[in-house]
């Protein structure tokens, strides 16, 4: 299985939690590339059997929270059919952040599978259960 992981991140949490990502998943034998929604690696999302989608929670804290640089979603290549898991990173509460990812890559074709939300204090421990719950899903 190729996983591409894509992250957007103003100051590095969702950086951190995807290059942990790629490690784990390296760990567990899965070849994962991990590049910023700035610099896509359009060979390595061509071949993804899985893109991994992540990015942070903007908001007021505790309502209107959205996806952070939502625009740079909406402006990913067409992924026709692709799978995908989304993730966010957040301080607080993410409220709805999932959802409206999910349907932002919908929106572009994807076939969303799931998420989860990374507490920013416990990026590892977000980082280990999300990797596991995409092995469970998705064996390697
Ligand atoms: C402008 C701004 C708004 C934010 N709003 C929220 C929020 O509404 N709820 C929350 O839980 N975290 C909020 N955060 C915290 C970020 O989502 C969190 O720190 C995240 O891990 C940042 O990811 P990054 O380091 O990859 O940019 C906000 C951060 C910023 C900069």
């Amino acid at each position: 299985m190729n996983v591409a992981i894509v992250y957007e991140s103003l100051t590095g949490n969702t950086k951190k939690a995807s290059e942990l990502m790629g490690r784990e998943l390296a760990r567990a034998g899965v070849s994962a590339s991990v590049f910023p929604i700035t610099r896509l690696d359009y060979q390595a999302l061509a071949s993804a059997d899985l893109v991994v989608v992540g990015t942070w929670t903007d908001g007021i804290s505790v309502f209107g929270q959205r996806p952070g640089r939502a625009q740079r979603l909406r402006a990913l290549p067409v992924l026709n059919g692709k799978r995908c898991l989304v993730f966010c990173t957040y301080a607080i509460n993410p409220g709805k952040t999932l959802d409206k990812m999910t349907r932002i890559l919908q929106g572009r074709g994807a076939e969303v599978l799931g998420g989860m939300a990374l507490r920013r204090q416990d990026l590892q421990g977000g980082v280990t259960d999300f990797v596991s719950r995409l092995l469970e899903a998705i064996p390697a």
